[in-house]
Parts: structure tokens; sequence; C-alpha cells
């Protein structure tokens, strides 16, 4: 069996790639190998009660060369940090075998491939047949919105695209998912009292959740010293040029990578712009985005172009009750669907359609992608 080199699959993604690699029985294609940045010579890890490994039984170095280049295939969710110290140096010795990486320092690298096999396996094919091996998971907004919406880009419908974000916790991390429940519940104490006496007034109990989410004992370290909960935060990691920050920049460059186009603001390419904002949401992005059509579609031809682009988007009618119900966090957290709802043309003119799109940010915004290149490159 060919050899797998697993590193970061303790860390969040990397704990939501495993789950997903036993469901769809992948380890019965591959003999893994765990890295480890923290416990070498330890013993790999029983993951759901299991050994996976059929030889190894050792945690090895993640960080020795050597070793690492006895993989015929990396995958790695260890993070940015790590992708830079060891990625240069295993090429360098040589190291031909395929590199998996959820992490976004190799992304707009020109010999590096973004992966989301649903949306752009015509891409994939051809990079496979040019002899490619750097194999990038995309950024989870860039994935979950081209998961919804990837029939109206095949179709070359699209002129361009604004996307307003709603960006769950959990993008930031494992540490702000907890912060955020954190500030929930200091929210909820600070008024606790007052919310069991039905008398007590509205206004009252506002006053003491605005100062509480101010105070300097507010939960808030790992947001940068702002609150979420009760909040939220219009900007997504550092900043770039002309006023964007890159989680808003990731949108048009990586888009336009994915579905092969020519490289953003050059001409051919698709103008995809938005302000991305974080929300008190656990693990689900939401989009919010407005469509310029190179021409009218009707909406029942917009349908169903989106839902039989892949096998996880649903179109979810633009009713009241079924938005309520199926287009939310809520509704798909932990799930591998991709609702798209809203669909209606907007005032702006018979070209501009209106759309909501929700997607696990973990799943297919993370592990997803990773694992399903690693089966199509085994096939
Ligand atoms: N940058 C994303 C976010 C997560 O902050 O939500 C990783 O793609």
């Amino acid at each position: 069996l060919p050899l797998l080199g697993l590193v970061g699959w303790r860390g969040m993604v990397g704990s939501v790639l495993m789950e997903r690699m036993i469901a769809e029985k992948d380890f019965d294609y591959v003999e893994p190998i765990f890295f480890s940045t923290s416990n070498v010579g330890g013993d790999v890890p029983l993951i759901n009660g299991q050994v996976l490994t059929k030889n190894e039984k050792k945690l090895k170095d993640a960080y020795d060369i050597v070793a690492l280049q006895q993989c015929d295939y990396i995958v790695s969710c260890q993070g940015g940090d790590y992708t830079k110290e060891v990625f240069g140096q295993l090429r360098n010795a040589g190291w031909n075998g395929h590199w998996i990486d959820a992490a976004s320092t190799l992304r707009m690298a020109e010999d590096a491939v973004i992966v989301l096999d649903p949306v752009n396996r015509s891409v994939i094919n051809q990079a496979i047949v040019d002899g490619r091996n750097n194999w990038i998971g995309g950024n989870c907004t860039v994935s979950l919105m081209l998961m919804g919406l990837g029939g109206l880009f095949n179709a070359n419908l699209v002129e361009w695209v604004s996307a307003m974000t709603y960006q769950a916790a959990s993008g930031a991390g494992a540490q702000n998912m907890r912060e955020l429940l954190n500030q929930m519940g200091a929210l909820y104490q600070s008024v606790q009292d007052d919310l069991n006496t039905p008398s007590s007034a509205i206004l009252d109990i506002d006053r003491k959740v605005t100062q509480t989410l101010r105070s300097d004992t507010f939960p808030k370290a790992n947001f940068r010293n702002t609150a979420l909960a009760g909040s939220l935060i219009p900007w997504i990691d550092v900043p770039v040029e002309n006023g964007q920050s890159k989680e808003e920049w990731k949108g048009g460059a990586e888009c336009n990578k994915i579905l092969g186009l020519p490289a953003f603001r050059q001409p051919g390419s698709i103008p995809i712009d938005g302000l991305c904002v974080r929300v008190g949401a656990m693990r689900c992005h939401s989009q919010g985005l407005t469509i310029k059509l190179k021409k009218h579609v009707a909406i029942n031809d917009v349908e169903q172009i989106l839902a039989s682009a892949n096998d996880w988007v649903k179109v979810v009618p633009n009713d009241r009750e079924q938005s309520e119900k199926f287009l939310t966090p809520a509704a798909v957290s932990g799930t591998m669907q991709v609702p798209v709802g809203r669909l209606h043309h907007l005032a702006m003119g018979p070209e501009y359609l209106g759309a909501f799109t929700v997607g696990d940010q973990l799943l297919w915004g993370a592990a997803e992608p990773l694992r399903r290149i690693l089966r199509i490159l085994l096939e």
C-alpha cells in the first residue's frame, strides 16, 4: 500500500479529516504514518477506538525530512508555519511525492493547485496530466461559495460577485469557539436574575449586557479584545491593499485560480469582492451574495443550474419558513450539505441576482477537499 504521512491530525481540522477518512474508508487504500511535532516516539493515536496504522505503531518526527521522504503522500493540517519550514526542505531533498495541505502558504504558488473537485475537477485532471504534485485546500469561505454557486460559474453566467460574509468562530480557531461560548455565558450570567424576573425592564437588561460587553473582565483575549457574542467583528485577518482584509482578497484571488481563470484583476478574470464579517456562529460560514449575471436568467433556470452542479448543493426555495428552517448555521452545522437560497432578482436590474448560502467551515471549508484529492490521486 502507498505510504501516507499525516501531520496535524490532532487539531480541529485534522480531527474532522480523520473522522471523514474513517467514514469513507480511505485508510483501506493507504498505510498511514502519523507524524508529530510534540510527542515523537509516542504511541500512534487511537482514533474512534482504532489503531489505523498497519505496521508503524509509533509517532514519527514531523521535522524529520528523511522520514517524511519515505511517504508517497503527505497530508498536513499543521498550519502555515509548519509548511513554510518543511515543504522547501523536502522538495530540495528531491522528494517528489504528493503534498496535500490545508494551509494557505502555498495556495497562490504557480505550481500549486487549489483543490475543490466538485467545482474544478477539470483543472485537477489537467494538473495530474501535467505531473503536478502540490494540492492545496482553498480558503473556507471561497470553497463554500463555490460549492453553492459553482453551477453559475461553470455555466459562464457570472459577470461579478459581491460577497458579504457571516463567518463562524471556528474559522478563527478552536480557542475562539470556546471563547465565543464563554462570552455568551458571561452575558447571560450578568443578567440571569433579571431574566428570571418577568417584570424586569428590558432596557435595564440591555444596559447591563452592554456594560458586560465593554468590561475589562469580559473574556475576549482570543478575539483581539473584541466581543463577538452579542456583537460582530467586521474585519477578518490582516489588512492587505485597496482597503481589503486578506480574507476579502482571497475571495477574488482564489476563486479565479480554482476556476482556472486568469489571475484576479487581469482581463478575463471575474471580479469577486465584498466585506468579510465574523459573527457568533460556531462552525458554519454564511454569505449574502449579489451576483451580476451576464444576462437575465429566469429563477427556475437559476435553481436548476445550481442544483445540478454537484451532489451536495441544495436549493432552498425563496420562502420564509424554508429559509428559517434549512438555510441557517444551526441546520447545516456538521453536515455535508451546502444549501443556497433567497434566490431572487434584485431591484438593481434584471441581471442582478440575490442569493444566500451556508456551509460547514470544517467539512467542505477545510477537511473534505483534502481527503477527496487523496482519493482522486490514488485512483
Ligand atoms: N480564514 C477563515 C476564517 C478560516 O477566518 O474564517 C480559514 O479559511
